[in-house]
């Protein structure tokens, strides 16, 4: 997730303070590099350079651009560490278009080896800068800005927002989006192009939506939309934003935590664009191994404990799981050059990940990395890393980044899997296809957020809560129990359904709540029992279970239901989603702040 702008002044107002003031409204997008460009005497004048906008600015003064048209962009890296190199605006070869990205351009590698051939010469690592070298290429066969623009992005597969000036058009900036969010606003002094709605909203509440597959070209007079396949005209009107700033910022939603909730069919497609060579790389590496550790905090180990049932039953390799501050003490002395570890940590900076990075490092293992923070340190410390592409997660609890680490853990199960050759084209198949559907799997789980509200109405008082699961939604009512335990600090248990009966069903009395993660695979008839001795000695079931479930949820009190037809290794993604909104709503019916719980921190960085 990266933020976009551009903006175009009438009356030969000076673009650069304006965009300055959009970005600053999109820092929450990304913010670990900043840049403009303009187009000033002819020439494409770009400023930028890693760092918060504000560390640029006082280095660069980036809102000194005097012109009055121009392009801006914050980053959050996905391809290409924090570097000056790497920051946007990209240019061509001869630095007469300048681009900004948000997105993931999936078959940049491709484009980039035939733009070499052809003689370009690249400056990053990015893949938006081939946009910039594609426009340049149709352009010198003889396209005006606007064809070129529009005959690069047809060869673009993936996610893009795209805005773009040339010296041949000066006064133009030119956008085009695929499934990555850009919107138009239009006033009387000038008109703009954001990510999203807050960068320009003090300046005009007048709002045009940009629609996938469709271009506009801004200039300070008018907006003019195009359909991207034959460059047909599209008209459409304007409506008026009456959200105030805050309220834009979260896209309407009451707190950050409820709208990354809300992201996650988005941030899960996203992780799931990761370049096929790094989860080849990670699964060849995991191949030699003689031992495989996951090792990680929190809800990046939750994600860790469900990736090791799916290299056990898909890749039928044994992976070991273990909390990050454990592994040197527990495991140490068998940590040798034959040693593979796979660090999970969303921020990259987990002060106890960190730490067992480095001793498994000191005594010769291989580092593999999954981070939601490219240039962290965990990445730099990795031998090879792969970006979760969550974008920024602002609430103190993961959610979106949870979802995110399991698709890549499940993806890199499944290349270890393919290498082995101990999965069948047919079980391949399925899995690759639910890979397909599981953003609308997620949309329609979204839909369960009144039924779960029901459900935290009525027991949100409850002192304690009990989650259980089998087989990999142990790792599912684990997670659930944490965000129950940071959000509403209500003391609650986790276990394998299982194991419940050595032990903790002697706390079980009439009216426990004890919730089930209990999909229709390979547990179920098991998980049965398990509801049934809870149910005899008083509990009341929540269960989350599949549609089609009339066993479980004829023996339950309240019931979640989940789209049918989810594999095994993929449902914790989808059923975890209620447990993160039953958690959310009882944290804000006891009065509490989801976003910024007691004494917790988003990332932390002291062992
Ligand atoms: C999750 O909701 C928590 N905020 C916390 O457990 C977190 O997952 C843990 O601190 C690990 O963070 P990391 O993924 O950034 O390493």
């Amino acid at each position: 997730m990266c933020g976009i702008v551009g903006v175009a002044l009438k009356n030969g107002f000076e673009v650069g303070p304006v965009i300055y003031e959009c970005l600053k409204r999109l820092e929450y997008r990304g913010y670990d590099s900043v840049g403009e460009a303009a187009v000033i005497d002819g020439k494409i004048v770009v400023k930028k350079d890693k760092g918060k906008i504000d560390e640029v600015e006082h280095e660069l003064a980036i809102s000194r651009l005097p012109a009055p048209v121009g392009i801006g962009h914050t980053r959050w890296a996905t391809h290409g560490a924090p570097s000056a190199e790497n920051a946007h605006p990209h240019t061509d070869c001869l630095n007469s278009i300048a681009v900004v990205h948000n997105g993931i351009i999936e078959n940049f590698m491709q484009l980039r080896q035939e733009l070499e051939r052809e003689g370009h010469s690249f400056k990053s690592r990015t893949d938006t800068e081939v946009v910039a070298h594609l426009v340049e290429s149709y352009v010198r066969s003889g396209d005006n800005f606007v064809e070129a623009v529009r005959k690069a992005a047809k060869r673009l597969n993936g996610a893009y927002a795209l805005a773009m000036i040339s010296i041949s058009d000066p006064d133009e900036i030119v956008c085009v989006r695929k499934e990555s969010p850009l919107v138009l606003g239009t006033s009387k002094n000038g008109n703009f192009c954001a990510s999203d709605i807050p960068a320009f909203l003090p300046r005009t509440n007048q709002v045009i939506l940009l629609e996938d597959d469709e271009m506009a070209v801004i200039t300070s007079e008018k907006i003019t939309l195009f359909r991207l396949s034959d460059g047909a005209t599209v008209l459409r009107e304007p409506f008026t934003v009456d959200w105030s700033i805050e309220r834009a910022v979260k896209t309407g939603y009451p707190h950050f935590m409820l709208k990354e909730i809300h992201e996650q069919p988005i941030s899960v497609r996203n992780a799931l664009r990761t370049h096929p060579i790094y989860l080849d790389l990670m699964a060849l590496t995991m191949d030699r191994a003689k031992r495989i550790f996951l090792i990680a905090c929190g809800t990046s180990n939750h994600a860790c404990i469900a990736a090791s049932y799916t290299f056990a039953n898909l890749a039928k390799v044994s992976v070991t799981p273990v909390v990050a501050s454990e592994f040197i003490d527990s495991y140490g002395a068998l940590i040798d050059q034959d040693t593979v570890v796979l660090a999970v940590s969303q921020s990259g900076e987990t002060a106890d990940t960190l730490s067992a990075v480095r001793g498994a490092r000191e005594r010769g293992a291989t580092i593999l990395g999954i981070s939601n923070s490219v240039g962290s340190t965990l990445t730099r410390l990795s031998d090879v890393y792969i970006g979760q592409n969550s974008g920024p997660e602002i609430g103190v609890a993961a959610t979106k980044t949870f979802t995110a680490q399991v698709a890549v853990l499940t993806k890199i199960a499944i290349a270890l899997a393919h290498k082995r050759q101990v999965l069948r084209p047919a079980e391949l198949e399925t899995l690759e296809s639910a890979f397909v559907k599981l953003p609308d799997w997620l949309s329609q789980v979204l839909l369960q957020e009144d039924q779960v509200m029901r459900i935290a109405e009525k027991y949100a008082e409850k002192e304690s809560f009990c989650y259980l699961g089998r087989g990999i939604n142990v790792a599912t009512a684990l997670e659930g129990r944490l965000k129950l335990l940071e959000l509403a600090y209500i003391p609650a248990i986790a276990y394998a359904a299982g194991e419940s009966k050595h032990g903790f069903i002697s706390v079980v009395e009439a009216g426990y709540p004890v919730i089930f993660v209990a999909p229709k695979d390979e547990t179920h008839s098991k998980i049965i029992g398990n509801v049934m001795e809870m149910k005899a000695r008083g509990a009341r079931i929540i269960s989350i279970i599949d549609e089609d479930d009339a066993e479980v949820g004829s023996l339950s009190d309240d019931i979640v239901r989940m789209p049918a037809g989810i594999p095994s290794s993929l449902s914790p993604i989808v059923y975890v989603v209620p447990l993160q909104f039953l958690a959310y709503q009882i944290s804000v019916k006891r009065g509490h702040d989801p976003d910024f719980p007691r004494n917790l921190a988003k990332s932390v960085t002291v062992q």
